[in-house]
């Protein structure tokens, strides 16, 4: 897949991280993908987000930044990526995490609209509850003395969302939410402050945000997966940010869910333009969500998620990584980290990402705001088949033959009735 390339020859060394694959980069980072010696001596995978010098060098920003990633060092829940590390290495400021070995949700829609695929009904959902679980645990987080923190994610994206191979969801970038003592992020520019398509219409309006405003974000990712198209366009005459403040969120209409005036009465709640009258917290969100899913046989075991995952998407490029971090692991315990520079030429050529497929112009998930409006594509949502379906089905095969037994049985008490007289 062509992107953008690392700004560091690869395999590189970064104070106790050897950095050798380049993930991706975004607003305000590069991602790579490094090994680190443990304190115990052992070794062990990170990602290092390796922040770009023109927002690193902003004092306002990386004290920030600072902040909020001790925050987010301090939550631990199963769908949150744990941040262990952060700090400056030769200049550069970086945050350490977990690595989750799979893909995030952005590029899977993409992946999808790119090679005509039906997202599974169930995996949808599952990735809404899981990320709403996630965001739960951060919002209620307290300190040592039982203080609310008043975390907020401000930028819950399908980019942020990860899911494992194991078939895990993870949501990331903790690292850049603002809580109580936010400073100014609207005067620092769009994308340091969350992805416009997004934000709550407060947030867009750079009023002060609470943890209502990730339950909006996570109302339109939900919204975008059940209906397979982006929920904000871009009008002809205004940005992405101003349909944003406007908060006109245009109609659900994925009238093919079971039970629809269920779903979306949730999705209406959890993007009230007016955040009073949204769910007051993730948790209730989820139980509604998980509700309707659960009565609906819509939820997707974590089992089934993962072997979907390396059905469709193969592991090509996670056997790229994985080839990679042998061979970075062999250097390393020949001490001979000058030869370093060698692999170094050998991978200047490669990525390890999805592989691309040609794209159709009108199947294109991302790049909303760049595309005509008639361009903006689709991911279709697969339904399982309901399960009375296939009961009535059986039933209506036997039918005629319930009904000559019936009638047998009939015929035969009438003929009783008859003798008995
Ligand atoms: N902990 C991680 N494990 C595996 N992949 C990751 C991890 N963190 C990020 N990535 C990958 O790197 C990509 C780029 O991440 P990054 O956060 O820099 O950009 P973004 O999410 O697209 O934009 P933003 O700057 O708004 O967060 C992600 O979309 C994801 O695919
Ligand atoms: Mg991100």
């Amino acid at each position: 897949m062509d992107g953008p390339a690392p700004s560091l020859l690869l395999p590189h060394r970064f104070g106790r991280y050897t950095l050798f694959d380049f993930i991706g980069r975004g607003g305000m980072a590069e991602i790579y993908l490094a090994r680190v010696k443990t304190d115990a001596g052992a070794s062990r995978l990170a990602v290092i987000k390796l922040i770009l010098p023109e927002y690193a060098d902003n004092k306002t920003f990386a004290d920030q930044l600072v902040f909020e990633a001790k925050l987010a060092a301090r939550l631990d829940q199963p769908n949150i990526v744990q941040v262990f590390d952060l700090g400056r290495e030769a200049g550069r400021l970086y945050i350490a995490m977990d690595y989750i070995e799979g893909i995030d949700l952005s590029t899977l829609l993409t992946q999808c609209a790119k090679r005509g695929l039906a997202l599974p009904g169930n995996f949808a959902t599952t990735f809404v509850v899981e990320v709403l679980k996630g965001l739960d645990h951060a919002h209620r987080r307290t300190d040592d003395e039982g203080n609310a923190l008043g975390i907020v994610h401000r930028d819950v994206s399908p980019s942020n969302v990860l899911v494992s191979l194991e078939g895990e969801v993870k949501l990331c970038d903790f690292g850049i939410a603002h809580a109580n003592r936010a400073v100014d992020a609207q005067a620092m520019g769009e994308a340091l402050v969350g992805k416009a398509g997004y934000m709550a219409p407060e947030h867009a309006r750079g009023e002060a945000v609470d943890a209502r405003a990730d339950i909006f974000a996570a109302g339109v990712v939900l919204w975008e997966l059940l209906s397979g198209k982006r929920m904000y366009r871009k009008g002809t005459a205004s940005s992405l940010l101003e349909v944003a403040k406007d908060g006109h969120v245009p109609a659900f209409e994925a009238t093919h869910l079971p039970d629809f005036e269920r779903i979306r009465g949730i999705v209406r709640t959890a993007l009230a333009p007016n955040r009073d009258d949204r769910y007051a917290t993730a948790g209730l969100f989820q139980k509604d969500l998980e509700g309707w899913a659960r009565a609906n046989r819509l939820l997707g075991s974590p089992l089934r998620l993962g072997e979907w995952l390396t059905e469709t998407f193969g592991t090509d490029y996670i056997e790229k990584r994985r080839d990679r971090e042998r061979r970075v692991r062999e250097l390393e315990e020949d001490s001979r980290m000058a030869t370093l520079a060698q692999l170094a030429e050998e991978d200047r050529a490669s990525r390890s990402t999805i592989p691309d497929v040609p794209s159709t112009p009108e199947l294109e998930w991302r790049d909303a705001e760049d595309r005509p409006q008639s361009m903006i594509e689709t991911v279709p949502l697969e339904l399982p088949r309901p399960m009375f379906a296939s009961i009535v089905e059986k039933k209506a095969s036997k039918a005629p033959l319930l009904a000559a037994i019936a009638a047998a049985i009939v015929f035969a008490i009438a003929i009783l009735v008859f003798f008995a007289k």
